[in-house]
């Protein structure tokens, strides 16, 4: 593939710093360079702890699992994202209640997710979309007045802003992934962070097998092996320290695209910013309006072009999995399903020079033509 969708920016410094922790022998999980990232990390995104994991999927298990949460409990979360959100919530006999998207940002509702509140509701949990925060303020305040829990999904928002403070700082719990594709990357990695104490214990425990402090191998609690390595997290610290960097590049890469082809009127990016957040643009997407071509489409002729792409989300409440826990069919969400369908991403990594944007900008352009997208 001559562009491929993900290029990651790996440095001599992150090459420098993976091998110094090498040679340190300090490699697993106790190495000192998981708890120096932690705090970084955390500091960075405003949270007083991070707890760092072996992938952001994983952050979501260990979110959930510490919260005081029941089978049968209601979580709202949005339709439109990746399965690693609804996992928890159904291997927990958890009732997951989907929320559509917002067709104007791509992001769950914020008003269908007020009006999906039942009695039942014990968690939230948002998916800054692609990089665009979602509009928190309302969500925050029902949370506060109901006592609901907020999680917050940051995967695709790390150094968002959501008016002037960081995406990570609103959850009880939040999570973040440092997969290969991220605004930073350890490879494969995640992490929770929190300012809540009693969260931050209860995080590091389950992700430490439950070990308890005094009797080590005597377990009251059933816990996971999560642990981050020290490898990774010495790339995870260099790579930290280029975030501005990366988000400036991503937004470049994305503003280049929008000014290239944003003059197809039928062709939609997601907004670069709205009154309270400026989009860190993970990937960029592209939606294409003319309904008689979905993204397979054009996918299949970019990548014969040497174009790497990948489509979006399949909405969770279509999943088939779902009806093996009875339930299939609960919801209906029309913006998330046309999003799925017409929606795909192009390259975007943070290892990707600006002057491929054109050239692919040149490919997607003479494929619309040559598709009718015009
Ligand atoms: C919103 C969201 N949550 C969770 C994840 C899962 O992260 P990981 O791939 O590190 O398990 C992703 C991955 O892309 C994601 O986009």
């Amino acid at each position: 593939m001559k562009f491929p969708v993900n290029v990651p920016l790996i440095t001599s410094e992150d090459r420098q710093a993976v091998l110094k922790n090498l040679e340190s022998g300090w490699i697993t999980g106790e190495s000192e360079m998981v708890e120096k990232f932690e705090l970084a990390f955390a500091a960075k995104v405003g949270a007083k702890y991070g707890i760092a994991v072996s992938n952001g999927s994983n952050a979501l298990e260990l979110a959930f699992a510490v919260l005081d949460l029941k089978p049968g409990d209601e979580v709202i979360l949005p339709s439109f994202t990746i399965i690693s959100c609804l996992a928890p919530l159904l291997r927990m006999g958890l009732v997951p209640v989907f929320v559509d998207s917002d067709p104007s940002n791509w992001n769950m509702s914020v008003e269908a997710v007020l009006q999906k509140i039942s009695p039942r509701t014990r968690a939230i949990l948002v998916v800054h979309t692609y990089g665009l925060a979602v509009d928190l303020d309302s969500i925050l305040q029902i949370c506060r007045e109901k006592e609901i829990f907020l999680v917050e999904d940051c995967a695709e928002a790390h150094g968002v802003l959501y008016k002037g403070e960081p995406c990570g700082s609103f959850g009880d719990i939040s999570t973040f992934s440092f997969f290969i594709n991220k605004l930073i990357t350890t490879g494969e990695g995640g992490m929770c962070v929190t300012s809540n104490p009693e969260f931050d214990q209860k995080l590091r425990k389950l992700r430490n097998l439950a070990f308890e402090p005094e009797t080590r191998f005597k377990h009251n609690e059933l816990g996971y092996n999560f642990r981050m390595t020290g490898m990774q997290a010495a790339l995870g610290l260099s790579q930290l320290s280029r975030l501005d960097e990366h988000l400036s590049h991503k937004r470049e890469i994305a503003k280049k695209y929008i000014y290239n082809l944003g003059q197809n009127l039928n062709i939609t990016f997601q907004p670069e910013s709205d009154k309270n957040s400026l989009n860190s643009f993970w990937v960029v997407g592209i939606i294409l309006k003319d309904t008689t071509v979905n993204s397979n489409v054009i996918r299949s002729h970019l990548e014969s072009s040497g174009v790497g792409t990948r489509p979006f989300f399949y909405p969770l409440h279509l999943q088939p999995l779902l009806g093996k826990f009875g339930f299939a069919g609960t919801t209906d969400c029309p913006v998330s399903e046309k999003l799925w369908h017409y929606g795909f991403y192009v390259p975007t990594g943070t290892g990707m020079k600006l002057t491929d944007v054109d050239k692919i900008s040149e490919i997607i352009s003479s494929k619309c033509k040559s598709l009718g997208i015009i």
